[in-house]
């Protein structure tokens, strides 16, 4: 079994009948959700709040109940994946570009774990570029401050080479940033700049980090 596999198993088993569960997106969340799939199967009652339109399809397959983020009071557990995860438990997401619901999802939710394999646990963030969702309308503008800043804007590209579009319509610059000094300053100067809808500094957020070693797995209780 593969290390995503092992901690989106492990993660499963902490959802309980009668839950409203936030499913994360990306190549660990996946395992999750095919192991709720599974336990649905054979009788969980629970109804999933998705992240994105690829978990919603893949969940839809399972034929795990869903709900609209708009029709719940709050959700009990989110479990989704992380790039990167400080020695201080903060966080950095998007990687799937899903960053947006994620981070609405986690905001509504009572705890969070994240699910990542040991590569993941750094000590200071910033190796992993930073995702920023901003409006596609005047783009540039961004682009440009962000590089007079010397913080190395990247615009994600899909597949096929054309602008990377989000499930809620925007665009993403990744920040190559290479290590993050303050990431609770860098959070709300992003957070103040006209265009930015969000950015993947996912921060005090986690409670339980499962991390996926070689052959075990480790659960750290941060909150
Ligand atoms: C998607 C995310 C993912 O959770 C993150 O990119 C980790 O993905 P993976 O498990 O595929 O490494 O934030 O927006």
């Amino acid at each position: 079994m593969n290390i995503k596999q092992m901690v989106g198993e492990k993660a499963a088993e902490y959802v309980e009948d009668g839950m409203i569960v936030g499913l994360g997106t990306g190549s660990t969340a996946y395992y999750l959700v095919e192991a709720l799939g599974k336990r649905v199967k054979e009788g969980l009652k629970i109804k999933g709040v998705t992240t994105s339109s690829r978990t919603k399809e893949q969940a839809e397959s399972l034929n795990i109940p869903l709900v609209d983020l708009n029709d719940v009071e709050k959700i009990d557990l989110t479990i989704d994946g992380s790039d990167e995860i400080s020695a201080d438990y903060q966080g950095i997401k998007g990687g799937g570009g899903a960053l947006l619901f994620e981070k609405l999802v986690a905001n509504a939710s009572e705890k969070v774990i994240w699910i990542v394999d040991d590569s993941k646990m750094v000590i200071r963030l910033g190796a992993f570029p930073l995702p920023v969702e901003i409006v596609s309308f005047g783009y540039k503008q961004l682009f440009r401050l962000f590089e007079s800043k010397g913080l190395k804007p990247v615009l994600r590209l899909d597949d096929s080479k054309e602008i990377y579009v989000t499930d809620g319509g925007h665009y993403i610059v990744d920040l190559h940033l290479n290590t993050i000094e303050n990431p609770i300053e860098l959070a709300a100067w992003l957070d103040g700049l006209t265009g930015v809808i969000e950015h993947g500094l996912f921060l005090n957020m986690v409670h339980t980090v499962i991390v996926g070693h070689e052959d075990s797995v480790e659960i750290l209780d941060v909150r």
